[in-house]
């Protein structure tokens, strides 16, 4: 039996390497490298994509993280209230602006942000609300943005596992409903780069002209600087791929989007494991970056894959608020309970869109046997 891994990006290139070879090659050509033609062309494609006044390429999705928030101004003595359940750069931008992260715990159906959690932990030195629309499920937006509304507070979503996913009868794009959306093109990313990249989507001009000063040492032409900014800038490279791939999105995404809804017929209602929503809701879509089920012998289940060679992951084994670089927060076991029961028992299974049904059906299987 063959192996399946978790992402096959080779299966991907097949499919377009004509056509990067094509672009790769006139940007080697043209000589110009950094913030050139090809970065504002996926900028403007890219804020059409997501429907916001403007999109502005960075270094990483860390980096669009953070730049978001020191564009809104968040410093030393501010909180911003995120998920403990998520990849660790959320915590960490909010850390590299001196800024507290608090901590608001998950629902375990959608694996997001809790809303009615949220409420509980503004203070008076709340200054945003960062939700990540994690596994590529978009966040409980309605009522995020009714509360920082309510509560006068700034929003970022944390967009890096969620290029595409739409949410409401209107089928927005995540990242187009708070001040700032945060992508990351790291490449087993619904949309990836053969590198690193990022991507702040606001429609806001005033956070815009901010973050791309920020972006570029803070330079408003040749050698003038308006502010301390950072080198983090998007390369003609990786934009000119991500044109290529943003052309394919929607049919990647609605590929995965078909190889879970196989899973969750192969798998929903069976005892001990739980599958993930599809998130169909009017004009919602959910994009599968990960397929995550919860199993209650979740770690017997990754064994008999291993055994099968067939790969599997445990996005997170670890609660952010559990973390060791975090112990100076003071937090212990059992602060967020619902967080804590999704590290036990999540389990990712392989995903992505030239992946076979029949690979799918060997799967479940083996997940089922267990
Ligand atoms: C939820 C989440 N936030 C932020 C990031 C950071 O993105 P990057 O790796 O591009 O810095 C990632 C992914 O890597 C992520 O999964």
């Amino acid at each position: 039996m063959s192996s399946i891994p978790m992402l096959d990006l080779k299966k991907q290139l097949a499919g377009i390497r004509d056509e990067v070879v094509r672009e790769v090659l006139g940007v080697i050509e043209s000589g110009q490298y950094i913030l050139g033609r090809m970065v504002g062309r996926f900028e403007e494609s890219a804020a059409a994509y997501i429907g916001t006044r403007h999109a502005i390429g960075v270094a990483s999705g860390t980096d669009a993280l953070a730049l978001s928030l020191k564009a809104l101004g968040i410093g030393p003595a501010d909180e911003v209230i995120t998920t403990p359940f998520t990849f660790f750069s959320t915590v960490e931008a909010i850390l590299y602006l001196g800024a507290k992260p608090v901590f608001a715990d998950m629902d375990i159906e959608t694996f997001n942000i809790d809303p009615s959690k949220v409420e509980e932990k503004i203070t008076e030195r709340t200054r945003a609300i960062l939700p990540v629309h994690l596994f590529g499920y978009p966040a409980a937006m309605g009522r995020i943005m009714e509360l920082a509304g309510r509560h006068n507070l700034k929003v970022v979503e944390d967009c890096a596992q969620s290029f595409g996913a739409t949410l409401g009868q209107n089928a927005r794009k995540t990242g187009g409903f708070g001040d700032a959306g945060a992508f990351s093109f790291y490449p087993s990313k619904n949309l990836g780069a053969y590198g690193d990249g990022g991507l702040i989507t606001t429609n806001s001009d005033e956070m815009a002209r901010e973050i791309r000063l920020l972006r570029n040492h803070g330079s408003s032409g040749s050698y003038i600087h308006q502010s301390i900014g950072f080198n983090s800038r998007l390369d003609e490279l990786q934009a000119a791929i991500l044109l290529v791939k943003l052309k394919r999105l929607d049919d990647y995404n609605e590929k995965r989007r078909h190889k879970a809804a196989l899973y969750n017929r192969l798998l929903s209602g069976l005892d001990g494991i739980k599958c993930p929503p599809m998130g169909e809701d009017g004009g919602s879509r959910h994009v599968f970056h990960q397929y995550t089920i919860r199993h209650r012998r979740r770690d017997a289940v990754k064994e008999k894959l291993r055994q099968q060679q067939i790969s599997s992951m445990i996005y997170y084994p670890v609660p952010m608020h559990l973390q060791p670089a975090l112990g100076f927060m003071g937090h212990k076991e059992g602060d967020f309970p619902c967080a804590e029961a999704a590290c036990r028992e999540v389990l990712s299974l392989p995903i992505y869109p030239e992946l076979e049904d029949a690979e799918i059906e060997r799967i479940s299987k083996i997940v089922i046997g267990v």
